[in-house]
């Protein structure tokens, strides 16, 4: 489904550039559940923000289902995005003057051209698998971490995207409404084939997942298990 060829993105300070992501070449495919791990500055958020087409690599090619996507132009790249691809953030990132319901009909509204969904029915319908109906009239500071979290998943499932990328999703949950996360989630992988990649500094989340990237000074090491 996608495909890094010798990925690199270097970020350049004065003269000094720094390589968060160096020579990286991987394949994801359909219904992947995928775990990236690696210490503070490895270059985790960089490597999915070039999965998810959120930045551009500096050399090396991505392919999105058989198309050349490195060189697309930021418009281009966001109607992709806003099609295909589903973000999941640490610190949530919903808009704070906008309800739960309004958030979660974000992207709806951004799409370019026509939806074959209603959506406000979907909307609906996620809030309730989430549990969070109740909530929809409330502003995001007004409700738990947790439920926000369940509200940026909502939001990033709007568009039926075919990879959920997700960085460091329970980093600012306790334990217990981390594995919640963690377990909606896996079962959006298990029961809807969704593509799931999570970053994340845990182990114990990184055991659920069926693949484990490494990423250690930019560079993969990757294990199957
Ligand atoms: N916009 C930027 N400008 C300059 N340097 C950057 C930028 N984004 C990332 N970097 C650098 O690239 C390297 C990789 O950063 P990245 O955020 O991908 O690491 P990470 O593995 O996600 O770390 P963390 O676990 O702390 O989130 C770091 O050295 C970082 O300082
Ligand atoms: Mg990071």
């Amino acid at each position: 489904m996608i495909k890094l060829e010798n990925v690199c993105k270097s970020y350049f300070l004065g003269e000094e550039e720094v390589k968060a992501v160096d020579s990286v070449s991987l394949q994801i495919k359909e219904k992947e559940f995928i775990g990236i791990q690696g210490s503070s500055g490895s270059g985790k958020s960089t490597l999915m923000y070039l999965i998810g087409l959120l930045e551009t690599p500096t050399s090396g090619k991505i392919i999105l289902e058989g198309k050349d996507v490195s060189k697309l132009s930021d418009d281009d790249l966001s109607k992709i995005r806003n099609r295909k691809v589903g973000f999941v953030f640490q610190s949530f990132n919903l808009i704070n003057r906008f309800t739960v319901f309004e958030n979660v009909l974000l992207p709806t509204k951004y799409a370019k051209s026509g939806l074959d969904f209603d959506p406000v029915k979907s909307a609906e319908e996620l809030l309730k698998r989430f549990g969070i109906y109740d909530r929809r009239n409330f502003f995001p500071n007004k409700i738990s971490g947790g439920q926000q979290q369940r509200v940026s998943i909502a939001r990033a499932l709007i568009m039926k995207p075919k990879i959920i990328l997700a960085d460091e999703p329970t980093g600012n949950l306790d334990s217990k409404t981390g594995d919640e996360i963690i377990n909606i989630l896996e079962d959006l992988n298990k029961d809807l084939g969704v593509t799931v990649i999570i970053v994340t500094h845990e182990s114990e989340i990184a055991k659920k997942t069926k693949r484990k990237i490494y990423i250690k000074d930019g560079r993969l090491a990757e294990k199957y298990l």
